[in-house]
């Protein structure tokens, strides 16, 4: 295939396309003798599948206690996964062959704002969009939330998840916590089982903001919410000859700014992103095409691209391409839509809840709900216990881009801290790698570029403790966990 075909195929990857959704397969799969429960993209990151005895899908906080309890008893080793289970890291398997997965699946999605008190509580399992467009019919707003709005808020904060900015209280949803309900395993006497309450008064909730799912079951989470305000959002493709300077001065010039570096062909996209009052005119949206159902044939098409450029070790075009798109996202919003439907010119300015994270491919927006199973198109009510695989894929149908059940896109993320008195020699080393092998880091370019985004000092027991700049790098993954990926060593002196 030539590259400026698949340059092309990559364009059209990019376009948001309306067609029939196709819901994500779901994590955990029983057979006979037992579950297995995989992360997003189908694949952990050492290739071994992550075990569990057996799996509950409790309704009601009664429901969860009492298979906690009956597991407390047995010795069982417990761990709780989203509906989504979106985290890459096995920080969900139970450990051994014979634990127990909670699921929160099919848990009460019950909410309530308390207006005078200007805060949300949601139940476990409860999705970010669901929470924040909740909030917003009161005009409330959480501050700041991850990007993808697929996932749960019980998930977002027991793995300490963020957007960017060092305003308020910080980019980190765990920050806003000021109350949570928990169901942690106790004594006999009292039932294996015991429900803790927390406040803002008590020490243990800051034990407790991020605890990557090992402190018990998180049963109830209530934030601080902000008035509603909204949001200015401008994006400019900048050389990154002072991108170590800028970095600084960018924080504290933006309320939720990030820079995306594209180090190979020296540029970085900043986001201007920042508080305007409620009344300030613009009805605009963040439909960011990434996380959109996209066409299966287009998926797979672009991921052939991306295999074949890796096995031709063809950096210059990985190059050639990463400077199209980020040239692509500058001149077509990138997602963002002025008055909802287009994109007509920065800045775009919308209400917090539709700018501050984005979604799509999770929902099937079509009345013609198809889920895929073995023996093909069903009804999405009938889908709960099926086996994952399929036998036919809809040739019009939509999925998110990383969907396991086709050749999609399946990519490593690493993500580091730095501190931001630490940032700017940090990028100086970068560059000095990129200045060795000037090709070596345009497959960074093919996801995004090298997100960077602020982090304020957490009060979390195990929050990050000072202001850093959280630095994600997102690249190419193979399938077949023994060939080497295209610049690897590059990636790894990074
Ligand atoms: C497309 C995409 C975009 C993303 N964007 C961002 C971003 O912008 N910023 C960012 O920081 N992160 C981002 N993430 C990462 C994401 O925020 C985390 O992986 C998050 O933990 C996923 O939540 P989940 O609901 O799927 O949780 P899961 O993956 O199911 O669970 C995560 C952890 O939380 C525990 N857990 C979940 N629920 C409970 C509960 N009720 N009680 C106790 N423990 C529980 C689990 O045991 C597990 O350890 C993104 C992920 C994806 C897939
Ligand atoms: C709402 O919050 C206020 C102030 O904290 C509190 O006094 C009140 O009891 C809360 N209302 C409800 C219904 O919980
Ligand atoms: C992915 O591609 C391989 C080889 O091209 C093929 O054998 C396999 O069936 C495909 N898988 C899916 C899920 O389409
Ligand atoms: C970070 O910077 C400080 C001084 O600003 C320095 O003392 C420290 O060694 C640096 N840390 C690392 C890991 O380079």
């Amino acid at each position: 295939m030539s590259s400026r075909i698949w340059l092309l195929q990559f364009c059209l990857l990019q376009f948001y396309v309306s067609l029939l959704h196709a819901i994500p397969p779901p994590p955990v799969q029983c057979y006979g003798n037992g579950c297995t429960v995989d992360n997003y993209q189908g694949l952990w990151m050492d290739h071994i599948p992550c075990k569990a005895a057996n799996v509950v899908y409790p309704t009601t906080e009664e429901e969860l206690v009492k298979a906690m309890a009956e597991a407390v008893k047995c010795k069982q080793k417990m761990k709780v996964v989203s509906k989504w289970s979106h985290t890459l890291s096995k920080f969900v398997c139970p450990g051994g062959d014979d634990g127990l997965l909670i699921s929160t699946r099919d848990y009460s999605t019950a909410m309530s704002v308390n207006q005078s008190a200007m805060t949300i509580t949601a139940n476990a399992g409860v999705q970010l969009r669901t929470l924040i467009d909740y909030a917003a019919d009161f005009g409330l707003a959480l501050p700041y939330t991850t990007y993808w709005d697929g996932v749960s808020v019980t998930g977002v904060v027991s793995t300490g998840a963020h957007g960017s900015g060092l305003w308020n209280k910080g980019s980190a949803l765990h920050e806003y916590i000021t109350a949570m309900r928990l169901a942690v395993p106790s004594t006999e006497e009292e039932g294996y089982v015991r429900i803790v309450s927390l406040t803002d008064v008590d020490e243990d909730l800051d034990a407790a903001r991020v605890s990557l799912g090992v402190l018990g079951v998180i049963l109830q989470v209530t934030f601080a919410l902000h008035p509603m305000f909204k949001r200015s959002v401008s994006l400019e493709a900048r050389a990154d000859n002072l991108l170590e300077e800028d970095v600084l001065s960018f924080a504290q010039a933006h309320d939720f700014g990030d820079i995306t570096w594209y180090p190979s062909i020296r540029k970085a996209l900043y986001r201007l992103d920042d508080l305007v009052s409620v009344d300030s005119p613009g009805d605009g949206i963040n439909k960011y095409q990434g996380f959109q159902g996209i066409p299966v044939a287009q998926i797979e098409q672009a991921r052939r691209g991306e295999e074949f450029l890796e096995k031709t070790r063809n950096a210059a075009t990985a190059c050639k391409i990463s400077e199209m798109l980020l040239n692509k996202r500058v001149s077509d919003g990138n997602g963002f839509l002025n008055d909802g439907s287009s994109f007509t010119g920065f800045p775009v300015v919308g209400f917090n809840h539709l700018m501050q994270a984005s979604g799509g491919c999770q929902d099937s927006y079509s009345t013609k709900q198809h889920i895929l199973t073995p023996t093909g198109v069903q009804s999405q009510s009938s889908c709960a216990s099926q086996k994952d695989g399929i036998d036919e894929v809809l040739p019009d149908s939509a999925f998110c881009y990383w969907d396991p059940r086709i050749n999609s896109s399946i990519f490593y993320q690493t993500a580091i801290a730095v501190s931001l008195s630490n940032i700017s020699e940090l990028i100086l080393d970068i560059k000095k790698i990129r200045d060795i092998d000037p090709n070596g880091l345009c497959g960074l370019g093919l996801y995004g570029g090298i997100m960077l985004r602020y982090m304020k000092k957490s009060r979390a027991f195990l929050g990050i403790n000072e202001d850093v700049v959280d630095i994600d790098f997102t690249y190419f993954r193979s399938r077949d966990a023994n060939s080497p990926r295209l610049n690897g060593d590059v990636m790894e002196r990074n």
